[in-house]
């Protein structure tokens, strides 16, 4: 051990799954609603109006987070990311960010579709949000309505973001999930518009989550395709991960104007290095994204469970994980009955 890089969690042993990874990220689900049906998360079809969705008493508090989330930054975890669903549909959200901010060291972020950045981003940057990733798939207006599905203009997105740099909840980055079929005519709009702003922008490969996406390999447009077009364009030259294990492989543009992200979870996968575990809306611990069982946290919480009780169950859990999906993808796989992103969190 280097005296000048202690671990994160002084004095205790870092906690190790079955293949060797720590425990660095926590992504928590605060609701399985969402007010968009994008087709490749949320089709209307499964999702309609008579979808049951959880019922507030199921959901944990923001206390219950609160209190998970300091038992897990003790345990090594250094960046809480808040997800749905739709996270900001949940009322007063900003509680919980300023809950969590007063966790000491902790990178706290957010993922979401932007619909409501534009009422919210203020509050969550005065409740101490560091940042957030907004989801968009395209420019084009028809095109982002089709994707939506909920007939949502991209402008009001748009101008989300914009109140989010306002606010300084900075770097922002943009996801772009790209489907095959629907949206691979944006990629180039997308990447010339989002270098001239200077967020970065990720290209998300298609991926099979859940069981409802109807998930076909020929749907997906490969991060390769996806490089070599922009490169062709704005030339592009890789750059290294900002951090071990980082999802997104990062692109610079050689004239220095900025850079762009590609998630190759299907094509290229990144498990060898996934330190992430996922917290259910109602308290279900993942560990991965494409499980298809969680560990119940909240009838511990709700049963008068001591922290050191919550903290042996979580060791327990990640002692035994060999979760590896994207790296044994194959097309049996992803026929299985997965939980849906939307209820696990992205
Ligand atoms: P930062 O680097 O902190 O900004 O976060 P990130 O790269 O983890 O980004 P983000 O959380 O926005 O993840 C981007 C997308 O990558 C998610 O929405 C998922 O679609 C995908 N993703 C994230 N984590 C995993 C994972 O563990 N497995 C798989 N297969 N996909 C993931
Ligand atoms: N494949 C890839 N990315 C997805 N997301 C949701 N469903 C899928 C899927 N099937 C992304 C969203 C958002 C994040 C929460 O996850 O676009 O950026
Ligand atoms: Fe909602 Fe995000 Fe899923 Fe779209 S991807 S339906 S915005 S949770
Ligand atoms: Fe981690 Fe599972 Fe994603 Fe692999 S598929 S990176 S193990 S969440």
């Amino acid at each position: 051990m280097n005296d000048l890089h202690p671990p994160a969690t002084l004095g205790r042993p870092l906690l190790r799954d079955r293949l060797g990874r720590t425990l660095r990220d926590l992504r928590v689900s605060v609701t399985d609603r969402c007010n968009f049906r994008c087709v490749y998360c949320m089709p209307k079809e499964v999702f309609g109006k008579d979808y049951q969705f959880l019922e507030r008493k199921e959901l944990l508090s923001f206390e219950e987070i609160t209190r998970l989330a300091r038992i897990f930054t003790e345990q090594g975890v250094e960046k809480i990311r808040l997800t749905g669903g739709e996270p900001l549909i949940r009322r007063n959200l900003e509680q919980l960010v300023a809950m969590l901010a007063a966790i000491p060291g902790l990178d706290l972020t957010l993922t979401t579709n932007g619909s409501l950045l534009s009422q919210k981003a203020r509050s969550l940057k005065d409740a101490r949000l560091k940042r957030v990733t907004v989801s968009l798939d395209s420019l084009d207006d028809a095109v982002f309505r089709r994707m939506n599905d909920v007939d949502f203009p991209v402008t009001r997105v748009l101008a989300g973001i914009d109140a989010a740099a306002e606010a300084g909840l900075a770097p922002i980055k943009v996801n772009m999930v790209v489907k095959r079929g629907m949206n691979e005519e944006s990629i180039l709009p997308m990447a010339r518009f989002f270098r001239k702003q200077g967020h970065i922008l990720r290209f998300i490969e298609y991926m099979d989550v859940g069981h409802t996406n109807g998930w076909r390999m020929d749907d997906v447009v490969t991060a390769r395709e996806i490089v070599s077009l922009i490169d062709a364009e704005m030339p592009l030259e890789p750059a290294d991960p900002n951090y071990r294990g980082e999802v997104a492989e990062r692109w610079r543009y050689r004239d220095g104007s900025g850079e762009i992200g590609v998630i190759a979870s299907v094509t290229q996968a990144f498990c060898r290095d996934c330190t992430r575990v996922r917290l259910s809306t109602e308290g279900k611990l993942y560990t991965c994204l494409f499980a298809t069982h969680g560990h119940d946290l909240r009838t511990l919480l709700r049963g008068g469970a001591s922290d050191a009780e919550i903290r042996d169950v979580i060791h327990a859990v990640w002692a035994k994980r060999t979760d590896r999906y994207s790296e044994i993808r194959t097309a049996e796989t992803a026929q299985l009955r997965k939980i849906e992103m939307s209820y696990i969190g992205g």
